[in-house]
């Protein structure tokens, strides 16, 4: 598992902050509010997951911030290309890095705990690649609905662009989401395109991330493609290896990792 130094954790976290300072007028309320939230919450962030198993995304001590500053970088640049391509852009840069630094907030948890916690079961450490597993002692809640509840808990004003923004920054991997984006009748679609800038950027990240995982540290590169390689053999419970099972439990496990990726599967 790729690990983070002290000063790394400590390099990304003012990086968040001084992205709040740049982003949100000074002295305006929002900012204000925004700080005394990051502020409360500043120790578990620092050092929270941004997913749960080793193959997944960001999935160490420090991923959490770590993925929050690569979708913001994604989110502009994906922002910029769509006006490139002749979209037009009916959001504001600070729209645009708001609903980018909140769409994963409520994987910091809410007011009585973290939301992922170290797997301790061995078996399914070495087994799964478990390094982190969903904190059961807190509400069960989807992370998108989390993450609006705690920016409303923080009394962080947020406009209905950026509430769908990031409520549907799972986009369809979200089992909600078909409701906003599969309307079939142009008058219901959605009023404006930045749910769709922050979804593409955080698949985009996401995925990056992913590679950024198989490639690995030059010194433990062979590691990481085994382990990756012992991963996608894995059929729990199963002794079958008859080929029509072994495309089932492959299929269940890309479904598995969409659902790490991009759902709040508890
Ligand atoms: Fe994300």
């Amino acid at each position: 598992m790729k690990q983070l130094t002290e000063n790394q954790l400590m390099d990304n976290w003012n990086k968040l902050l001084q992205l709040i300072k740049d982003t949100f007028e000074d002295g305006s309320e929002r900012r204000e509010k925004l700080l005394k939230m990051y502020h409360d919450l500043e120790e578990r962030m620092i050092v929270a997951p941004a997913s749960g198993k080793e193959e997944y995304h960001y999935c160490y001590v420090g991923g959490y911030v770590n993925h929050v500053l690569h979708v913001c970088e994604t989110a502009l640049e994906v922002s910029k290309t769509y006006e490139k391509v002749g979209g037009h852009k009916d959001w504001t840069d600070e729209e645009l890095i708001f609903s980018a630094m909140h769409h994963d907030l409520g994987k910091v948890g809410d007011l009585v705990g973290e939301y992922y916690i170290p797997q301790d079961n061995d078996w399914r450490r070495k087994t799964l690649g478990e390094v982190f597993t969903h904190n059961t002692d807190i509400q069960n809640m989807r992370v998108t609905d989390r993450a609006l509840f705690l920016l409303q808990h923080y009394g962080v004003s947020v406009s209905l662009k950026e509430t769908l923004a990031i409520k549907l920054s799972d986009g369809l991997y979200d089992e909600a989401n078909p409701y906003y984006l599969k309307v079939f009748d142009a008058k219901r679609s959605l009023k404006n395109h930045l749910p769709y800038i922050i979804h593409w950027a955080d698949h985009m990240a996401t995925q990056a991330e992913f590679d950024e995982w198989k490639r690995g540290d030059d010194d433990n590169k062979e590691e990481m493609e085994s382990k990756l390689e012992n991963i996608k053999n894995i059929s729990v419970g199963k002794t079958e290896t008859k080929q029509e099972h072994t495309d089932e439990v492959l299929e269940n496990k890309h479904k598995d990792l969409f659902d790490e990726l991009f759902g709040d599967k508890s």
